[in-house]
């Protein structure tokens, strides 16, 4: 989950609040005047500082407010703390979406403010469109099931138990080399490359290395041949972020490679067992980019959800969720005649996809679908497990 185009983000923002209100050339009275007028307010600080901070950057920003000039700000930013080649591919993966979203919001910048900075605004309602979510009415008649008792030591017997493996966040890196430097300077290390990679300070492991490296292939294969020899899973859930963090060199081809390698693999160690695959917001191309179909097609991530899809087959019937997984990335199936397996893509919830400012009310219906599922369920008496790659409130 770790966020890797945190720099573009801020630019994001300080180029958004650059933007005049309302296509009104804004001058350096009106900024002063709009910081004056934030301080005196009852704002929280952070509101001010938005502005504030945004207000030099902005006035710089306009006087050459050409896309060249503004992605090689954004590098320079990046490369404070980031190697060059690290930012030219982070801004180069963004450039698309960043100018796409900028154009349609340059004219209200407030929103945008208000949308990044908790307190600025409801944070229930940060767009000010009342968001709202259709809830069906509560049942007259609730009977809510009391928890099983807990098991005692003694007993041997365990009929209702499942025994469930969970795996997320794997990140393999599929040019992992053993004795390359594994404390390089970039966001990632341990591949053959680079400076220090014939003599590294500290050389990568065979099965992986505890820092900033991905884990290599044969050690995920090593786990799964090992889990499926000794283990007797009733089923799998794999929670996203398959993808290695070299998230400035990101194509749509690479990640769907990876996607169907590592799926292959889980479906030749475990071939009985139902595997149930979720996104990670490291399966966007560009990472965290999930665009909902409000905004243009070509932004889509059509093929991404059609792997999901594909992924988890047999164990999930594409007509079982009225094809929500091939739509919106998000899921539901039957795992037992009890117990339904819910997936909702947290792509959505991330406040780096940027596509989120255009709109950030139920991209792609997911939450009022979410509902839905949920009351088929309760009416039908079966009980539910959520998987989700970004826990609730985090980002
Ligand atoms: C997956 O990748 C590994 C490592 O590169 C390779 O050995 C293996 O053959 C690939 N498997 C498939 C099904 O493509
Ligand atoms: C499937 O989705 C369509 C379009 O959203 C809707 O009209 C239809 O009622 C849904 N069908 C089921 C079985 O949920
Ligand atoms: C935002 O998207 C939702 C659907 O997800 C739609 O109902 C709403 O009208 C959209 N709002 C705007 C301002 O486009």
């Amino acid at each position: 989950m770790r966020l890797l185009s945190f720099p573009l983000f801020s630019l994001f923002l300080l180029v958004l609040c650059h933007a005049a209100p309302n296509k009104k050339k804004m001058n350096k009275k009106d900024l002063t005047k709009m910081v004056k007028d934030l301080r005196e307010s009852n704002e929280p600080v952070t509101c001010v500082g938005c502005i504030a901070v945004a207000a030099p950057l902005a006035y710089v920003a306009r006087l050459t407010p050409t896309e060249g000039i503004i992605l090689w700000f954004a590098k320079m930013i990046c490369s404070i703390n980031q190697p060059m080649e690290v930012c030219d591919g982070i801004t180069q993966q963004f450039r698309e979406e960043f100018f796409y979203v900028f154009r349609r919001l340059a004219n209200d910048p407030g929103k945008i403010c208000a949308a990044l900075i908790p307190g600025c605004v409801d944070p229930s309602d940060p767009d000010g469109e009342g968001w709202n979510i259709p809830l069906p009415p509560r049942p007259l008649s609730l009977t809510f099931p009391s928890p099983p008792p807990s098991p005692s030591p003694s007993s041997t017997s365990t009929p209702n138990i499942l025994k469930v493996l969970q795996i997320t966040d794997i990140h393999i890196d599929f040019h992992y080399e053993p004795g390359s430097e594994a404390e390089c300077s970039d966001p990632v290390c341990c591949r053959g490359r680079g400076r220090g990679s014939h003599n590294p300070s500290v050389a990568a492991g065979f099965w992986g290395t505890i820092g900033k490296c991905d884990i290599p292939y044969r050690t995920m294969e090593n786990m799964l041949s090992h889990i499926s020899k000794n283990h007797q899973v009733d089923y799998i859930m794999v929670g996203g972020d398959i993808i290695d963090h070299y998230d400035w060199k990101y194509s749509w081809e690479g990640t769907l490679e990876v996607l169907r390698n590592v799926s292959s693999l889980f479906k030749e160690q475990f071939p009985t067992t139902p595997i149930y695959w979720a996104l990670g917001n490291h399966e966007g191309v560009p990472v965290n980019s999930f665009a909902p179909h409000s905004v243009d097609e070509q932004f889509w991530p059509i093929h991404l959800y059609d792997q999901l899809t594909q992924m988890n087959k047999p164990w999930i019937k594409e007509d079982e969720d009225n094809k929500s997984s091939r739509y919106r990335g998000s899921w539901s199936t039957l795992v037992t005649d009890r117990l339904r397996l819910i997936s909702i893509n947290t792509g959505f919830c991330i406040n780096t996809n940027f596509f989120l400012y255009l709109n950030q009310s139920d991209p792609d219906g997911t939450m009022t679908w979410f509902v839905e599922q949920m009351k088929k369920a309760e009416l039908a008496g079966e009980n539910v497990h959520i998987l989700a790659h970004i826990p609730p409130r985090i980002l």
